[in-house]
């Protein structure tokens, strides 16, 4: 068995993994229980070919597909109102989640609300979820990024256009019923979305791995993922046609995204609120902060470095190699060195520590956080990062 086989696996979600498995979609629709889908994908994935060939694959199947585009790189949550307009006129009765994160993120958001009249935040994360619904409707995820990990849960983070916060929402009940993980529709991801996703995918691994508390199964997830990312993301990057490259980065990712329901830490609150208002790209934006927050989380995770730095393939198990392979391989897949290069200004820090420390990856940080901590760590990213 390789990265180059078909292969079927059963958890958290079915999963038809391998190269070609999009061609399934007839039957994979019929075995979750729909036969006129809407596909919902972001505006930058409207047009890629994957997204047609899917239609023509539904339509071949002799399925009454619908297409939804209006997602934007930070999903906005009048973008959810319009996907549940779309899927009500179209008299859908499942979405095909399909894209980078913000696609994924956008058909999960839209699943919740499309069989109910509940407001989008009353599925905010922290508040207890509606109850006394209608199911929700069949949900498949199709990752076109090895990066958000997406594709096996249900939460999606979603911009709040009045309070301008980009906020997690879920329901328990949401899960999809199945994901596909097709390598073949990485092959013609360029580069630089290569490297920046599959950064993303790296960090879920490390912040997961680095939450406090004893949970062995998302903690091997998350060093299986480590050394799948390290190993192939250079390659992935460097020769984008390898398909066992970009099998191993799917596997990897969605490895990382499963251990990321223990949690997730500084990146990502600083990384959420900046995305949600500079609308700079997530796994980009996570990239560049990475090395200055590992540094301030050092004292609190000196236990975990050595299995770190051994899935990465390092002999010397100390802080100081680990960190030092982190800012080679940001380099080596051409991540910038600070905030300031891709557009944030630099006056916003005391205002994004502020929004950051109310994101609940804040809470799992594994060193406890305060605004003049997070403020510090952004002013570092900002002006010198790594
Ligand atoms: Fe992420």
């Amino acid at each position: 068995m390789s990265f180059l086989d078909p292969q079927d696996w059963s958890f958290p979600v079915p999963i038809a993994y391998g190269p070609g498995r999009l061609a399934d979609i007839g039957a994979l629709c019929l075995s979750v229980g729909t036969k006129a889908p809407l596909i919902v994908t972001d505006k930058g994935s409207a047009d890629l070919p994957y997204i047609a060939e899917l239609q023509s694959l539904l339509q071949g199947a002799g399925m009454a597909s619908g297409l939804y585009t209006g997602i934007s790189p930070n999903p906005r949550d009048d973008e959810i109102a319009a996907g549940r307009a779309a899927y009500h006129a179209g008299d859908h009765d499942g979405i095909i989640a399909i894209g980078g994160g913000s696609g994924m993120d956008g058909g999960k958001a839209i699943a919740l609300v499309a069989h109910n009249a509940h407001d989008l935040w009353a599925f905010e994360y922290e508040q207890t979820p509606p109850t006394g619904h209608p199911p929700f409707p069949p949900l498949i995820t199709i990752p076109t990024t090895a990066g958000t990990g997406a594709e096996t849960e249900s939460t999606a983070m979603i911009t709040d256009t009045v309070r301008l916060m980009k906020w997690c929402i879920w329901h328990p009940d949401l899960k999809p019923s199945l994901a596909i993980l097709d390598p073949r529709i990485t092959v013609g991801l360029p580069a630089h979305l290569t490297a920046w996703t599959g950064v993303d995918a790296m960090v879920h691994a490390i912040e997961a791995y680095c939450v406090p508390g004893f949970h062995p199964l998302c903690d091997g997830m998350a060093l299986e993922g480590l050394r799948l990312v390290a190993k192939w993301l250079p390659v992935a990057v460097a020769e984008p046609d390898n398909l066992e490259a970009r099998g191993a980065m799917l596997a990897g990712s969605c490895l990382a995204g499963i251990a990321f329901l223990k949690g997730l830490g500084l990146v990502h609150a600083v990384s959420h609120m900046v995305g949600a208002e500079f609308d700079t790209q997530h796994g980009l934006t996570n990239a560049v902060l990475l090395p200055a927050a590992l540094d301030h989380n050092a004292p609190a995770i000196a236990d975990k470095i050595a299995p770190m730095a051994q899935a990465m393939g390092l002999t010397e198990p100390t802080y100081t190699a680990f960190h030092a392979k982190i800012c080679a391989l940001l380099d080596d897949v051409g991540i910038p060195k600070t905030l300031g290069e891709i557009g944030v200004p630099t006056d916003c820090a005391p205002r994004i520590a502020k929004k950051a420390i109310q994101d609940s990856a804040a809470g799992t940080n594994p060193r406890p956080l305060t605004v003049p901590d997070i403020q510090a760590v952004i002013e570092r990213a900002l002006t010198t990062g790594r």
